[in-house]
């Protein structure tokens, strides 16, 4: 699956403030990321957005509701929407989390850990292939930020992720800032992790800064991408087949200029590993 798939560059996550500035600078953006749940059940306007998007851009969907990890099965009406909105954008790949966001038919409004058990991996497994069977858009899976863990892990995330992305034969949106994270609150080096990890199968990454709070490490996309990520970013590129990389900034927005330096920062990695070695073209 990987060996087809585009390298796209790196671009931005995209948020409703960022889009005169995206379209003014798409020649220093190589693709967007957006939100599908922010597409759905919407006034015709809003759909507009998403084709003036798409008429500049190559856009990846990234879901944040699917809850691939709930044991009753994934929202039948939720899941036709996703996947009718896949298809239209028609992207080389599309992406959701490693993670529960309803259960017992509550919705939590929060992506919460599943354990890293043989149980949740054939629960996970089920899942993908109910939405594997309606899509042909290749689906890669995203390690997120945990507060807590449930009991029930017989596995570390390494070998949990490298199971999973066995058995459904996904590749992996490696989220940088939240492996240094869990690192940064539940102990451990991230390095240790990535080479636990199926680096052969990262695909995309995410990246970003936190902020830290009473000696947490909060997940808030607040900040500008901390040296650490940095230093994880260039290990990654050099040994994983990345496609792209997205900058997932949402709160105490700065210049976008500095946006844009933290793209060139991250393409100029990329391209130091050959892994997008052509100049970005959108729009120019
Ligand atoms: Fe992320």
């Amino acid at each position: 699956m990987i060996s087809t798939l585009p390298a796209l560059g790196v671009g931005l996550g995209f948020r409703e403030p960022f889009r005169s500035d995206v379209l003014f600078h798409r020649d220093r953006i190589d693709f967007l990321e957006i939100t599908p749940d922010h597409y759905l059940d919407v006034p015709a306007g809003k759909l507009q957005e998403l084709e003036l998007l798409a008429d500049h851009f190559t856009l990846i969907p990234h879901g944040l509701s699917l809850s691939l990890g709930s044991a009753e099965g994934l929202d039948q009406g939720y899941r036709n929407q996703i996947v009718d909105l896949v298809r239209r954008i028609d992207p080389p790949w599309w992406s959701e989390h490693v993670a529960f966001t309803r259960a017992g038919g509550i919705e939590l409004g929060h992506l919460a850990p599943v354990p890293f058990s043989r149980e949740a991996i054939d629960i996970l497994a089920a899942n993908i292939a109910e939405v594997q069977e309606l899509l042909d858009t290749p689906l890669i899976l995203e390690n997120i930020t945990y507060d807590f863990r449930l009991p029930g892990d017989e596995l570390d995330e390494g070998a949990f992720l490298t199971e999973l992305t066995e058995r459904t034969g996904c590749g992996l949106l490696l989220d940088l800032t939240n492996l240094y994270t869990n690192a940064m609150n539940h102990g451990g080096d991230p390095i240790d992790l990535l080479d636990r990890l199926p680096l052969d199968r990262v695909i995309q990454l995410h990246f970003v800064g936190g902020h830290w709070e009473q000696g947490v490490l909060i997940d808030s996309h607040s900040q500008p991408v901390p040296t650490q990520v940095w230093e994880l970013m260039d290990f990654v590129l050099a040994r994983a087949p990345v496609r792209g990389a997205i900058l997932e900034r949402d709160e105490n927005l700065p210049p976008f200029e500095s946006l844009l330096d933290e793209l060139e920062r991250a393409r100029q990695l990329g391209r130091k590993h050959g892994r997008w070695p052509s100049p970005t073209s959108n729009g120019s």
